[in-house]
């Protein structure tokens, strides 16, 4: 399978077309953001790492009854994938406190819930992806009753298989934004998992082994992400 047209370029990843209509190859790139694109950096060899991850943990969630758009992994930094119409929603899970959620509800972050949370936010960088709840996304047309039902189904999944890898891994699984994207009118999981939309402590050190060492400028931000890539290999690595 070939790359033919260039789709779209975003933060991380370069969109291609193919010869095949249905689909299109996926090109994860060094390139960093944060804080909407405010922030600009590079982490080297993020690229590689976070498409191998996302496909190794994809395999595991097809394989648990969630569908995702994965077709075949092409090369380090690309994949094949079933091309899908996004539903332009940031779907969030948490398990425990951290992040925009400490900070608006004045929770400190480490304070583990009993149930883990969704929230949704409405992707459009204009609006600096604002938190909305489900009646909102109803209301402005951007999913049905139907496909947010389904699609808080596979999300509560997705975070019961990875919270479990991630914990043989030696990680705590705090929280996630997954998308999701519409397939010849099925909901499927599109997107990327991986430490640029985890956080992941350690659980015996609580360090954090994701992107928000690049975020908060704690270093070790390409360490951070090799030890993780290191761990699912060895736990989901052919
Ligand atoms: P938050 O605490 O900043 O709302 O982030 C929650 C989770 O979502 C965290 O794991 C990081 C991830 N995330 C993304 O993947 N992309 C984003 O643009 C944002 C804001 C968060
Ligand atoms: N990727 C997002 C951005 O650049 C934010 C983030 O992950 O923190 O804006």
């Amino acid at each position: 399978m070939e790359k033919r047209e260039q789709l779209y370029e975003g933060k991380a990843k370069k969109v291609f077309k193919t010869d095949d209509e249905d689909i299109l190859i996926v090109s994860y790139k060094d390139d960093a953001t944060a804080f909407n694109g405010e922030k600009k950096g590079t982490i080297s060899g993020k690229g590689v790492i976070n498409n191998q991850m996302s496909n190794l943990i994809f395999k595991v969630f097809e394989k648990n009854g969630v569908p995702t758009h994965l077709v075949e992994e092409l090369s380090p930094t690309d994949t094949a994938v079933k091309k899908v119409s996004i539903v332009p929603l940031e779907v969030i899970i948490r398990n425990v406190a951290a992040g925009s959620f400490s900070k608006r509800l004045g929770v400190p972050e480490g304070k583990e819930f009993k149930e883990p949370t969704i929230e949704f936010s409405y992707k459009n960088d204009e609006l600096g992806d604002p938190l909305i709840n489900a009646y909102f996304a109803v209301a402005l047309e951007l999913a049905t009753w139907e496909e947010i039902e389904t699609i808080k189904k596979y999300a509560f999944k997705v975070n019961e298989i990875a919270k479990k890898i991630y914990l043989d891994c030696g990680l705590k699984l705090i929280d996630f934004k997954i998308e999701f994207g519409r397939y010849h009118d099925q909901i499927i999981l599109a997107d990327e998992m991986s430490p640029d939309t985890c956080r992941l402590w350690d659980v015996k050190t609580n360090e954090k082994m994701d992107k928000d060492r690049f975020r908060r400028d704690l270093g070790g931000v390409e360490e951070a992400y090799e030890e993780v890539f290191s761990r699912i290999k060895k736990e989901l690595g052919e």
